[in-house]
């Protein structure tokens, strides 16, 4: 099909081009045949009267004599010679002897003077006619001109088979060529393109030594440098240009990516069900990944398959384990994966998060890594692994692999969907290779996680650090320039790609306003309408410095004494990992220290500190952070933080101060708030209090500032980036068929939000 295309193309302007030749060349043809036949005539005109000899000299004379007809002597010549007609012209000029035929409008005329004979073509109503005139002499005697004419339809009937002869040659010519043509187009292209395949493929592997056909060698640098530059181009202006939006993330999809299938696979699940005092609720966990992926996923409307984890999630489901997400608006299918007591145990509680999770973060826990976990992990990543497959509705889905708790499955996925697009993005960070190597199944965890075309980090210290520790343990080869890894023949991309929230806030259209918000928070609390409010909203884990925020409310009320009965500090805790001593010892520290803060400083109708251990849905975080006069947000280390972002694109009234932990990857971001170390109890203490009297006004530039970077960078944008890369990938595949050809520049690194 492709070649009769092809084929036809060509043709069709070949044949134009053959026709106008052919519009050129046929009078042309026409002019010479007629010239020809012209000269044929005269000569055979000639002849004609040389083989009458003396013998018609001696005819007309005696006629001429005699006055007699000499009709019977003409039409024998005529005859025999198959003349059209038969003159004499006497030398008065006039016509003595005539054929019957021998038309009115040939007339005699003067000889020129030593001139063997005069022609001419004279025109008649269907035709033309050649006309000779010889001079009559003998006996040194001038008797007049013999005029002999032929008839020239012949030459219009030749000239026109001719003509006809021509076009057929030309038309044949032209197919031979063409076919010739595009025979000889398509071997060398196809030549040609595998070659510079080769050339290109090969380059990534052995840059210094490309095996390509050495005719083209000179291009191939340079049609790489064009590729570049042009997807560079396009990038910049898809990433930047995009107001992003759920709606514009959506037309990317059918734009770039043609509405693939989108699946995300996740540990937590966005919608758990559970039983509330007897009916079955929806809940939405308290997870940074879920506040990311949700609006993504209402705007790909893909699949979404994650542990179903909640206590009626069976009770929800269909037969193939699935249910429809949200539960009130369904845009997307929920594939929920059961597992087993044991399995929950040593992949969820073990492996990742007393194993990982320490590891991953600077929070001074000590990993702990057990064989019967580990089997586990390898356990449940199979099982998501088939999950995912039951699920593709297409060979080569997106996937985009959600974390720590899934480090094994890129690699089982490529095996299980070669031809599946899969990014994975790390949530949290990745320590120096020296740290990652602590833990005993290193090698096998990085080459899981190389199964991905990319790996997505928050910042580009955690790209760097993951680089440096494939390096450390795997025979592979960085290139740092663009950020990508070779390993066993596939290349991974490992790039920078900083999550964010909803923005502009979905939830914020439901709610009332700020005003109504601090009112209905303070009543609920129990404390009075102008007492100041400082928010902190986590889960209740090791990582997120509580302790610490509780210790610097405490130092701020030694320090500035004058807060005292004049500002409470909320800590909203959802509990998290319980079945974890570590989570549970520090549950039971922060309980305590609360307990000790507000028996030291609170007194009737005053608690400095109030502590809710307990879910909050996002509609009520919300409120809470509309209430709130600062929020502060501690973390010892943490990959980016969502809870930073939510609070400022919380507050469209451009009020509140953020005071943020520079662990946090969002520290890189949001460069207005107060950056901290929480570490250092005086100084958070003084940013608390620096926050309490900060102007209106510099609460409003630096509020402005930070909503203008979410804005710019949301999490339609974050999702965005990635499958704009997702789509280059599979657009340069179709180029190159294997995953050879370097894999394109990150839409995030030219454009990401600014660094600190
Ligand atoms: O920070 C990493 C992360 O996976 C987040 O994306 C999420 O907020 C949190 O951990 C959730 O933890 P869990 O699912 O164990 O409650």
């Amino acid at each position: 099909m492709k070649v009769v295309r092809l084929t036809l193309r060509f043709l069709i302007p070949l044949a134009i081009v053959l026709g106008l030749i052919a519009y050129g060349v046929t009078p042309l043809a026409d002019n010479l045949l007629t010239q020809w036949f012209v000269k044929d005539l005269e000569l055979r005109s000639k002849l004609i009267v040389n083989a009458l000899d003396n013998s018609i000299f001696e005819t007309i004379d005696a006629r001429m004599q005699t006055k007699t007809r000499i009709d019977a002597f003409f039409r024998r010549i005529m005859q025999d010679e198959r003349l059209f007609a038969l003159g004499f012209c006497d030398t008065e000029q006039q016509l003595r002897f005539r054929t019957e035929q021998f038309p009115d409008t040939i007339a005699c005329e003067p000889a020129a003077e030593g001139a063997e004979s005069r022609t001419q073509v004279v025109e008649i109503p269907n035709g033309s006619l050649h006309v000779a005139a010889f001079p009559l002499q003998g006996s040194g005697r001038v008797l007049g001109e013999l005029v002999l004419v032929h008839d020239m339809s012949f030459v219009t009937s030749r000239s026109t088979r001719t003509q006809g002869y021509i076009m057929y040659f030309i038309a044949i010519i032209g197919a031979i060529v063409s076919v010739i043509t595009v025979i000889i187009a398509q071997l060398s292209l196809r030549g040609w393109i595998s070659g510079m395949r080769g050339l290109l493929g090969e380059n990534r592997q052995h840059p210094l030594s490309p095996s390509g056909p050495p005719e083209l060698q000179p291009f191939a640098r340079d049609l790489r440098r064009l590729i570049r530059d042009v997807e560079t181009d396009r990038r910049l202006r898809d990433d930047s240009q995009t107001v992003w939006t759920a709606r514009a993330l959506k037309e990317l999809l059918t734009k770039e990516l043609g509405g693939e299938e989108v699946m995300v696979i996740s540990n937590r699940e966005p919608y758990i069900h559970v039983r509330r005092d007897g009916k079955v609720v929806a809940q939405v966990p308290a997870s940074g990944l879920v506040t990311a992926l949700d609006p993504i996923m209402r705007a790909c409307q893909g699949t979404w398959i994650a542990h179903g984890s909640g206590s009626a999630d069976r009770e929800t489901v269909d037969a193939q384990d699935r249910v429809q997400a949200p539960p009130d608006h369904p845009r997307y299918t929920l594939r929920r994966v059961w597992l087993s007591e044991e399995e929950e145990r040593g992949y969820y509680f073990g492996f990742a998060n007393e194993g990982i999770w320490p590891l991953c973060h600077i929070a001074h826990v000590r990993p702990n890594f057990r064989s019967e976990d580990w089997r586990q992990y390898i356990r449940v990543n199979e099982k998501f692994a088939r999950a995912a497959v039951e699920e593709a509705k297409t060979e080569d889905p997106v996937i985009l692999v959600q974390d720590y708790h899934f480090a094994l499955l890129p690699r089982m996925l490529r095996r299980l969907l070669p031809k599946a697009t899969i990014i994975t993005f790390w949530h949290i960070p990745w320590p120096n290779p020296e740290e990652f190597g602590i833990c005993p199944w290193t090698e096998e965890i990085v080459s899981g996680l190389l199964g991905s075309n990319i790996i997505g980090f928050h910042t580009r210290f955690h790209c760097n650090n993951f680089l440096e520790t494939a390096e450390r343990f795997l025979e592979c080869r960085g290139d740092r320039e663009h950020s990508t890894i070779s390993f066993r023949g596939e290349q991974t991309a490992v790039y920078r790609y900083p999550v964010s929230v909803d923005y502009p806030v979905r939830l914020i259209r439901q709610t009332k306003s700020v005003e109504h918000a601090r009112l209905q928070v303070r009543e609920k609390l129990g404390i009075p309408p102008d007492r100041r409010l400082g928010l902190g909203v986590d889960r209740l884990d090791y990582t997120k410095g509580i302790v610490e925020k509780l210790r610097a409310v405490e130092r701020l009320l030694e320090r500035h004494p004058e807060w005292i009965g004049r500002f409470t500090f909320l800590q909203i805790a959802a509990p998290t990992r319980d079945r974890i001593d570590e989570y549970r010892k520090f549950r039971a520290d922060v309980v305590a220290e609360a307990e000790r803060i507000n028996g030291r400083f609170g007194s009737d109708g005053y608690q400095p500190v109030i502590l809710r251990v307990e879910h909050h849905e996002p509609a009520d975080i919300l409120q809470h952070y509309r209430a709130a006069d600062l929020c502060f947000v501690a973390s010892l280390h943490d990959g980016m933080n969502l809870v930073c972002k939510e609070f400022v694109a919380a507050r469209n009234d451009e009020r509140g101060v953020l005071i943020l932990s520079q662990f946090t990857g969002a520290s890189r971001e949001l460069l207005e708030a107060l950056l901290v170390n929480p570490y250092h109890v005086d100084q958070c203490a003084e940013s608390l209090h620096s926050a309490l009297t900060m102007p209106e006004e510099e609460q409003r530039d630096r509020m402005r500032n930070m909503r203008a970077t979410i804005h710019d960078f949301n999490i339609f944008r974050w999702a965005g980036r990635m499958l704009l890369d997702a789509a280059r990938i599979r657009q340069r595949r179709r180029f190159v068929p294997k995953n050879t050809f370097p894999t394109p520049l990150p839409v995030s690194e030219p454009s990401a939000p600014p660094a600190a």
